[in-house]
C-alpha cells in the first residue's frame, strides 16, 4: 500500500501530466528561433572585438552561429591559452597580449581588445585573433562586405612569426586570406 506522501506526490504528477496534455493541445507549430541577440556589447567598443559570448563555457560569439568552427576550436590549444599562460607560473605583463584577443595576429594595428579593455571576454586565442573584429559582421551577417576573413598582419620582424600558428610555412602577405 502507498503511504500518504507518495500517494500525494503521485496525484500531483498525474495532475501535472493532465495539465501538459491540455497545454499540448493548445500549442501551434510556430517555432521561435531567437530570444536574445547573438552578441553582447563589446568591452572594446571602439574596435569591435566581441570575444566570448559566455566566458565560463568558452562559448565564442562567432560560435553562436558557426557551430562547427566553435566545436573544432574548443578542442584546440588556443582555447586554453590564457590558463596555460597563468599556470606556467612565468607570466609577465607583456605575455598577455598574445594569449588573449587583441590586435596581435590580425589586421588591426593599434592596441585593441584585451590590450585596451582587459575583460574576461577576451581571454584565450579566439576566432577574432585571426579573423579580426567581428562586430560589423554579427550586426549584419548577410552583408558580404562585413565578413571577417582571416588576415595575418605583418608588422615587424617579431609579430607575425611569433603570434601566427607555428605550422604556417611562410607568413602570407598582409590583407590576403590564407589557408591553414
Ligand atoms: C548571427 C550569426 C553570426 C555570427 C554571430 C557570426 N557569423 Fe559569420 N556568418 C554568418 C552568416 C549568415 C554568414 C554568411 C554565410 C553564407 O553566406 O554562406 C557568415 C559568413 C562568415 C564567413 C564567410 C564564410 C564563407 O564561406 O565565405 C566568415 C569567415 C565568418 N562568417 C566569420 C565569422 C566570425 C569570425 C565571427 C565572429 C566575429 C562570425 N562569423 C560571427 C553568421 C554569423
Ligand atoms: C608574441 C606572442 C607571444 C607572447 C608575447 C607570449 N606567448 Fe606564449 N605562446 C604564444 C604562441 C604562438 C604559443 C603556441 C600556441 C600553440 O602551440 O598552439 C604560446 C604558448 C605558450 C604556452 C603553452 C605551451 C604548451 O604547449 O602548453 C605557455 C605556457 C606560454 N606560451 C607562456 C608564455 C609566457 C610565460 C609568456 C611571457 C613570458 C608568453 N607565453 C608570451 C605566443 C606568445
Ligand atoms: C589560428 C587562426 C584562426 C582561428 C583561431 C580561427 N580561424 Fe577561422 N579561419 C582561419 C583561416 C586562415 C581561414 C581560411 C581563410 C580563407 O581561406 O580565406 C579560416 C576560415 C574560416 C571560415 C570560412 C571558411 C569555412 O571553412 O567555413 C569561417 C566561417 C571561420 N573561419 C570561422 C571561425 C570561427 C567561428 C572561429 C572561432 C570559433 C575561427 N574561425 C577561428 C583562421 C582562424
Amino acid at each position: 500500500m502507498l503511504d500518504r506522501p507518495v500517494f500525494a506526490r503521485l496525484r500531483f504528477v498525474s495532475a501535472a501530466i493532465a495539465v501538459l496534455f491540455v497545454l499540448a493541445g493548445c500549442t501551434t507549430d510556430k517555432v521561435v528561433f531567437r530570444d536574445r541577440p547573438p552578441f553582447n556589447p563589446p568591452a572594446d567598443t571602439a574596435n569591435g572585438f566581441l570575444g566570448y559570448f559566455t566566458a565560463s563555457t568558452k562559448q565564442t560569439t562567432c560560435g553562436n552561429c558557426h557551430v562547427g568552427h566553435q566545436k573544432q576550436w574548443s578542442g584546440a590549444k588556443h582555447s586554453s591559452a590564457f590558463a596555460d599562460l597563468v599556470n606556467s607560473g612565468g607570466a609577465q605583463s607583456y605575455c598577455y597580449t598574445c594569449h588573449t584577443v587583441s590586435d596581435k595576429g590580425n589586421a588591426v594595428v593599434s592596441p585593441a581588445g584585451y590590450d585596451k579593455a582587459p575583460d574576461l571576454a577576451y581571454h584565450d586565442v579566439q576566432c577574432e585573433n585571426c579573423h579580426g573584429p567581428g562586430l560589423a559582421h554579427v550586426s549584419a551577417p548577410d552583408t558580404p562586405g562585413n565578413v571577417p576573413l582571416a588576415h595575418i598582419a605583418i608588422l615587424g620582424p617579431d609579430s607575425a612569426a611569433s603570434c601566427a600558428e607555428s605550422t604556417l610555412p611562410t607568413p602570407p602577405l598582409r590583407g590576403q586570406p590564407v589557408t591553414l
